[in-house]
């Protein structure tokens, strides 16, 4: 199994379009330290020819420009991209499929609830339905994607229910159950070949004791890094919403990622979705430093995270 990081920022990149916070400042600067990061996305292949992207985001087409194992090789019209799998229906999740129009064959892999929000979109309808399969998937069961040419992958797929958020365009009503959705409407992603296990979960509002079992024994996981602390926004001036409101738990803390992940058996963890006020971003941080001591990676835009 292959995995590159495309992108491993949070909704909004870094630095964010609209921040002129310090961190952005550096980033837009060429600071070295602060490396510039796309919206959150993963290539995995299981042949390393053909390629399946969890979550296009909307830098889905500079993410390719960046990749060349991602780009057209064979006669005037291709793509190694054979498939798309959503973890949400967040803006940064879907907003790339748009990127993907032209008339490239490709399958939409996601839950129902999920593919029910593009369903309710007339504007994913760029996506050619005699072009660009949708296949809906069952929750907790194994499943292995197709290449276009019908060909299997080689990767067993499945995409599991976690605590989460509906997207924030779909917000109704502002009572947890309102907020909290649906299972199918946040999921994450394991990815099995040749014994090896990796998982996939930009966004997580609490590590249950399923979600502990499920982590256990893992080879790589990757996991929502989007918050230093739960009030950061607020204490920074960015914004009045914790990360529990944004269905995001926090990477410190007694509550934290970090505390949630320490009796868990995992061979590598690496933080994926990180806001673009969270202080890990940047390589001279105390927090970066606490990460590491604590074994966590931070993504980076093109990293490989192969098991
Ligand atoms: C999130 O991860 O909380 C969402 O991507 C936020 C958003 O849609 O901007
Ligand atoms: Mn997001």
């Amino acid at each position: 199994m292959k995995a590159v990081v495309l992108g491993a920022a949070a909704g909004g990149g870094f630095p964010q379009w609209n921040s002129n916070a310090v961190a952005c400042r550096r980033a837009r600067a060429g600071d070295a330290a602060a490396r510039p990061r796309m919206q959150a996305s993963l290539a995995i292949s299981g042949d390393g020819q053909r390629w399946f992207v969890i979550n296009a985001s909307p830098d889905l087409r500079q993410q390719i420009e960046a990749q060349p194992f991602i780009q057209p090789r064979q006669g005037l019209r291709s793509s190694p991209i054979e498939g798309v799998m959503l973890t949400g229906a967040d803006v940064d999740a879907i907003a790339g499929l748009l990127h993907l129009r032209e008339r490239q064959p490709f399958t939409v892999y996601g839950s129902d609830r999920v593919l029910a929000v593009l369903e309710a979109n007339p504007i994913f309808d760029v996506l050619a339905r005699d072009c660009v399969r949708r296949e809906r998937v069952a929750l907790n069961a194994p499943f292995e994607p197709r290449h276009v040419d019908g060909s299997a992958c080689g990767l067993e797929v499945e995409l599991f229910d976690v605590p989460g958020k509906v997207a924030l365009y779909l917000e109704r009503g502002s009572s947890p159950a309102d907020l909290q959705g649906e299972p199918g409407d946040t999921v994450g992603v394991e990815v099995r070949a040749r014994g090896e296990r990796l998982i996939y979960i930009p966004g997580c509002a609490q590590v249950t004791e399923r979600l502990k079992q499920r982590l256990a024994g893992a080879s790589v996981v990757l996991f929502d890094g989007t918050l230093w602390e739960d009030d950061e926004m607020i204490r920074l001036g960015l914004g009045p919403k914790t990360g529990a409101r944004m269905g995001h738990m926090s990477v410190s803390g007694d509550k934290g990622t970090m505390a949630a992940f320490r009796d868990i058996p995992v061979r590598r963890k690496i933080f994926v979705h990180i806001n673009n006020s969270n202080p890990i971003l940047l390589d001279d941080s105390v927090e970066r430093r606490l990460v590491m001591k604590a074994g966590w990676e931070v993504a980076y835009d093109g990293m490989e995270v192969s098991p």
